[in-house]
């Protein structure tokens, strides 16, 4: 999507050699009519698969997955960090190791919003090791959902989340890969 690769040339800023900021329109910020373009574009991709809900994560895919909502006209549901805490039986969970922070968190989604006759599409801001998604297929596996694809906004190809994922079978589109981070700068594949 060059509109999206144009705004990351632009206006984001690397950290070290693996991170790449983009808090002025994505992550902290918002541009909106950005997230328009970003859920049309999902949209588009996805325009044959029969979805009737978007699963995502807080926070970030939370927004990301709301504006894209609009354009397959269903409802999204985000699994919940922290449901290693009292929160009873009603729940479906599963372990997310972060390797950018070290901890491992639950993640959890109410068995009230989530069930085998669900035909999903996950939605997500960033995809590095892809611990996130997994999880979250972890727990659509639980629930007898069908997951019939995964949108990410921003995949680091260089990282492994995408690849092994696509090498399982799951059908993964992002909108921008970057490739490589050389000497600052972003390179996309
Ligand atoms: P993984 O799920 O793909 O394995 O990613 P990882 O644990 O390494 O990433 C942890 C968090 O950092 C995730 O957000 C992920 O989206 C984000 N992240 C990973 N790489 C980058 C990057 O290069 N730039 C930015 N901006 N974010 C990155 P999170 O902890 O779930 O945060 P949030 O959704 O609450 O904001």
């Amino acid at each position: 999507m060059d509109l999206l690769k144009q705004r990351i040339i632009e206006e984001g800023t690397v950290i070290g050699n693996d991170v790449v900021k983009v808090d002025m329109f994505l992550n902290h910020q918002i541009d909106v009519d950005l997230l328009c373009e970003i859920g049309k574009e999902f949209r588009k991709i996805f325009a044959t698969s029969d979805i009737n809900k978007i699963v995502t994560i807080e926070a970030s895919g939370i927004g990301i997955a709301c504006v894209a909502a609009q354009y397959f006209s269903v409802p999204v549901v985000f699994a919940k960090k922290g449901a290693n805490r009292n929160v009873g039986d009603n729940i479906y969970k599963a372990d997310v190791y972060s390797f950018t922070k070290g901890i491992t968190t639950t993640i959890g989604i109410s068995k009230d919003y989530i069930g085998p006759d669900d035909r999903i599409l996950i939605i997500d801001d960033f995809m590095a090791n892809g611990k996130a998604v997994h999880g979250l297929i972890n727990i659509i596996n639980q629930a007898g959902a069908t997951l019939e694809g995964i949108g990410i906004v921003i995949e680091k190809g260089f990282q492994p989340g995408g690849d092994s994922l696509r090498s399982l079978g799951y059908r993964v589109e992002s909108l921008a890969v970057i490739k490589a981070i050389d000497d600052g700068k972003v390179i996309f594949g």
